[in-house]
C-alpha cells in the first residue's frame, strides 16, 4: 500500500498541478490529480489477475484543459442540469452561467472540474486516500454563499474506490456533487461498452424534455428499455432510446443517507465486475452518447460513441426548480454529505 506524488503541469491560472498515485495491498492503482480532482487512471485486475485501466481519460494535463467531456471529473456545485440557468431560493432569484444551451450543466463555465484543489494524503490500516479541499466563493458561477467542500478519495483494500463528500456554506445554496468517470471494464479504448451487463435497482426514472430537463414526473421503468432491474446488456435495447441512455434513475432509498448497493456491471471477456454503492437518491446512466472520435484519449486512441459509460450518483436534475423532488438546499449550520463507492471484483 502506498501513495506517490508527482508534478503534472500547470493550470491555466498558473497554479501547479499534482498527480497522486494510490496503490492498495492487492496492486490496484488509482491516479487522481489536483486539477478538477480528476480520476486519470484506475487499474484493476481481470479474472487472470492482469491489471487494466478501466477509466477513460487523457495522457496530459493540456488535453484535459483543452477540451474534455468531464472525463473522471468532480462535478458541481450542481452536477447535471438546472433549467434556464436560474432558480429562486428564499424569494431571491439567482442567475447562473448557461453552458448547455439555455441550461446550466455541471456547475457552469468554470465548475469544480476546472479548479485546482488543495490535496493532502492520508493512510489508514485498510485504505490509502487523498483528501481534496476547495472553497467556492460567494457568487461563483452565480451560486450564493462561500461553500467549503472536502472530498476524500479513498482506495480500500477491498478494491473499493470510495468518495466521501462533505460541504458547509454561509448562505443557503443548492448543492449536488458527483464524479463523472467514464468506465469500460474491458479497458479504456478497447471498444464500446454495449455488451457490458448492467443491473440497476431503480424501478422509476425522471423523464425529460428535449433539453434534458425533468418534466417532474417519476415514471416506472417497467416495460421500457430503462428497466435494468433484471440484468441486461447496455446495448440490448439502446436502439430504442433516442440518442442513447442519458437518464436519471430514481433509487429505492432504504434509509435516507444509508450507503446502498444500487448498480452492478459486469464484462464477460475480462471477467471484471463493478458494484456501485451510494447514499444518493438518484443515478445518471450516461452511455457516452456525445463521444464521436474527436477526443484522442490515452495512448492516442480515439474514443468513439459508447466507448464508456458513467454512473453518476446524484440528486435529481433541476431539483432547485422542482418542489416535488428531494431538496438539494444546504443551509448555514448544516453539513452536506454524500458517499459513493465503486467496488471491483471478478467472476
Ligand atoms: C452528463 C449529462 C450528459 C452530458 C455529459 C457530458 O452525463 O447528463 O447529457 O452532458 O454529462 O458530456
Amino acid at each position: 500500500m502506498g501513495i506517490t506524488k508527482t508534478g503534472f503541469g500547470t493550470a491555466p491560472d498558473g497554479q501547479s498541478v499534482e498527480l497522486y498515485t494510490l496503490t492498495n495491498d492487492n496492486g490496484v492503482v488509482l491516479s487522481v490529480m489536483t486539477y478538477g480532482a480528476i480520476v486519470t487512471t484506475l487499474q484493476v485486475p481481470d479474472r487472470d489477475g492482469a491489471l487494466g485501466d478501466v477509466v477513460l481519460g487523457f495522457d496530459s494535463l493540456e488535453d484535459y484543459i483543452r477540451d474534455t467531456p468531464y472525463f473522471g471529473a468532480a462535478c458541481g456545485r450542481y452536477a447535471n442540469r438546472i433549467a434556464k440557468a436560474t432558480f429562486t431560493l428564499d424569494e431571491v432569484t439567482y442567475k447562473l452561467a448557461a453552458n448547455d444551451g439555455d441550461n446550466s450543466l455541471h456547475g457552469g463555465l468554470i465548475g469544480l472540474d476546472k479548479v485546482v484543489w488543495q490535496a493532502e494524503e492520508t493512510e489508514s490500516d485498510d485504505s490509502v486516500a487523498v483528501s481534496f479541499r476547495y472553497t467556492s466563493p460567494d457568487g461563483d458561477e452565480g451560486y450564493p454563499g462561500n461553500l467549503d467542500i472536502e472530498m476524500v478519495y479513498e482506495l480500500t483494500n477491498d478494491d473499493g474506490f470510495r468518495i466521501t463528500y462533505t460541504a458547509a456554506t454561509d448562505q443557503a445554496t443548492p448543492i449536488n456533487l458527483t464524479n463523472h468517470s467514464y468506465f469500460n471494464l474491458a479497458g479504456a479504448g478497447t471498444g464500446d461498452i454495449l455488451s457490458h451487463v448492467l443491473r440497476l435497482t431503480a424501478d422509476r426514472y425522471t423523464p425529460v424534455d428535449d433539453t434534458l430537463i425533468p418534466t417532474s414526473e417519476l415514471l416506472p421503468v417497467a416495460g421500457t428499455p430503462l428497466d435494468f432491474t433484471t440484468p441486461a446488456a447496455i446495448g440490448a435495447r439502446i436502439a430504442d432510446v433516442p440518442g442513447g441512455y442519458d437518464h436519471n434513475f430514481v433509487l429505492p432509498m432504504v434509509d435516507d443517507g444509508e450507503l446502498a448497493l444500487v448498480a452492478e456491471v459486469s464484462e464477460a471477456t475480462s471477467g471484471r465486475v463493478m458494484e456501485v454503492f451510494t447514499t444518493e437518491p438518484g443515478i445518471q446512466l450516461y452511455t457516452g452518447n456525445f463521444l464521436d472520435g474527436s477526443h484522442l484519449g490515452k495512448v492516442g486512441i480515439a474514443y468513439q460513441q459508447h466507448y464508456g459509460f458513467c454512473l453518476e450518483t446524484q440528486h435529481f436534475p433541476d431539483s432547485p426548480n422542482q418542489p416535488t423532488f428531494p431538496s438539494t438546499i444546504l443551509r448555514p449550520g448544516e453539513v452536506y454529505e454524500q458517499v459513493t463507492e465503486y467496488r471491483f471484483g471478478t467472476v
